[in-house]
């Protein structure tokens, strides 16, 4: 049998992605204000090596540089994020026209290459000002913070970038950040972590709403961080833990995007912990008015779970949270988390993993893009998939990186077969195009087709050296996925 020759869309738009903190440096030149990721990742023992994006890889300087290799590279779309900071100094208020002026000449230099900008309004580097000032997500004053900031961009460039995305991975900062106090603003409290969450939803249906009004012609919505949650066996208990995981890791943000409203069963365990947000009705009517164009799909991994540790016998409403559970007083250090009570985290057997202990599962990536497509209903762009690795510069100055090559290919040819399913994709974007800072792992965790030489502790020459998967991504974007089919 011979196989099909992989074909994608013609206006597929191949990409590669970053985001403002991990790239630009720049930190405080031409008039930027502090994030809350400057003043963090300079708190000793925050970060690896205390490694920060002060100058990270000098793109603010060398974006022009960058935006030629993307050319040669043949992408079809760049995704970037904007450091709010530089467009409101101090989150809000006065317009900095240089950091207008710097995303002006970067839209330009990719509009003129032919490459499709889609542009990230909210990659984790709150204006540290709205942290001083309001508490940062804790407080509603940053929606109206976010706001101005929206309509400056949208007013500025809505004429010029077609694809918005709104938040990045917004169950990943709200949870390092506000429970895990591996981010900022450096929080271990989960019920502040789930107001904050709320807070953040509210500025995104607040963001889509305005843009739909400013910028009819274009399309905008939020990038998540999915992954599919698979049951450990066939046991009904195991089955019903992953449809626990799946609500509690996906829904909780999924359905508030496209429908408006918390999945109820984690709503209700929350409550019963007293851990869930206040939600007004004038909240639902705002969260359930703003509905996405498309949802940006960032995938990495997933999970595979257990029943949970803990009997669940009677879940009603009326029921104390103590008498959820009568082994509440077992010696389970995480009977405070909600998860105790909904599914237990496994190792799966059939999946292996990078060099940084991260599952590699290109199925599970056609799972995931099914299963939300199916759900929600929405276009879908893949603005994040790819894998960190310690590439190592030869002593003749290459980058030999096959095990990138294999885990692309096999996830682009999962995409395709999602593709095939009936999946409307309409993107990907690879992260990363240039190698960048990894908020928690340094320099040496490196994502790129493209090496930049430096490290933790120097910048050495921030020379940009494309890697083998540079030239092997090249040729797949030049025969639009057919030399997918050869290997
Ligand atoms: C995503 C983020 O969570 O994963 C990126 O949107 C991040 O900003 C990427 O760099 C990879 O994570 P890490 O921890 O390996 O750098």
């Amino acid at each position: 049998m011979t196989k099909e020759t992989i074909t994608f869309p013609k206006d597929f738009l191949w990409g590669a992605a970053s985001a403002a903190y991990q790239v630009e440096g720049a930190y405080d030149r031409d008039g930027k204000g502090p994030s809350i990721w400057d003043v963090f990742a300079k708190i000793p023992g925050k970060t690896k090596n205390g490694t920060n994006g002060d100058i990270a890889v000098d793109h603010y300087d060398r974006y022009l540089e960058d935006v030629d290799l993307m050319q040669k590279l043949g992408m079809k779309a760049y995704r970037f994020s904007v450091a709010w900071s530089r467009i409101l100094p101090a989150g809000e208020g006065a317009v900095n026209e240089a950091g207008i002026a710097f995303y002006a000449r970067l839209i330009k230099a990719l509009k003129d290459r032919g490459i499709e900008p889609i542009l990230t309004l909210y990659h984790w580097d709150l204006p540290q000002a709205l942290q001083d000032k309001y508490g940062g997500w804790e407080s509603r004053q940053t929606i109206d913070a976010f706001i101005q900031y929206c309509r400056v961009l949208f007013t500025r460039f809505g004429k010029d970038v077609r694809y918005w995305v709104t938040f990045n991975e917004q169950n990943v900062f709200t949870g390092l950040g506000y429970r895990w106090a591996s981010h900022p603003p450096n929080v271990t409290d989960i019920k502040r972590m789930y107001a904050a969450n709320h807070v953040v939803n509210l500025a995104n249906a607040a963001a889509i709403n305005l843009f739909h009004e400013l910028v009819p012609t274009g399309q905008i919505g939020p990038s998540f961080g999915y992954g599919e949650v698979y049951p450990a066996t066939s046991d009904p208990a195991d089955v019903l833990a992953a449809l626990n995981a799946n609500e509690f890791n996906n829904a909780w943000w999924l359905d508030i995007y496209c429908r408006g409203h918390y999945p109820v069963r984690i709503f209700r365990l929350l409550t019963q912990m007293g851990i869930a947000p206040t939600v007004t009705d004038a909240d639902t009517a705002l969260l359930t008015s703003a509905q996405p164009d498309f949802l940006g799909i960032n995938y990495y991994h997933g999970g595979t779970v257990a029943r949970p540790t803990v009997a669940e016998t009677d879940t009603t409403a009326e029921k104390t949270f103590a008498a959820i559970d009568p082994y509440m007083m077992a010696a389970d250090h995480d009977q405070d988390s909600p998860e105790h009570y909904l599914f237990t985290s496994v190792e799966n057997p059939h999946l292996q993993k990078t060099e940084f202990g991260w599952e590699i599962d290109p199925v599970g990536f056609r799972v995931a893009l099914r299963s939300v497509y199916e759900k929600y209903q929405l276009p879908i762009i893949v603005t994040e998939n790819g894998l960190g690795a310690y590439d190592q510069l030869t002593p003749t100055g290459e980058i030999h990186d096959p095990y990138r090559i294999t885990y692309l290919r096999d996830h682009l040819v999962q995409l395709y077969g999602a593709l095939q399913d009936g999946v409307p994709v309409l993107g990907y974007c690879a992260w990363s195009f240039t190698d960048l800072l990894s908020w928690l792992n340094g320099y040496a965790k490196r994502y790129g087709f493209i090496y930049v030489n430096r490290d933790d502790t120097s910048e050495k020459t921030l020379t940009r050296i494309p890697k083998d998967s540079f030239y092997w991504y090249q040729n797949v974007i030049r025969s639009n996925g057919a030399t997918l089919t050869e290997q």
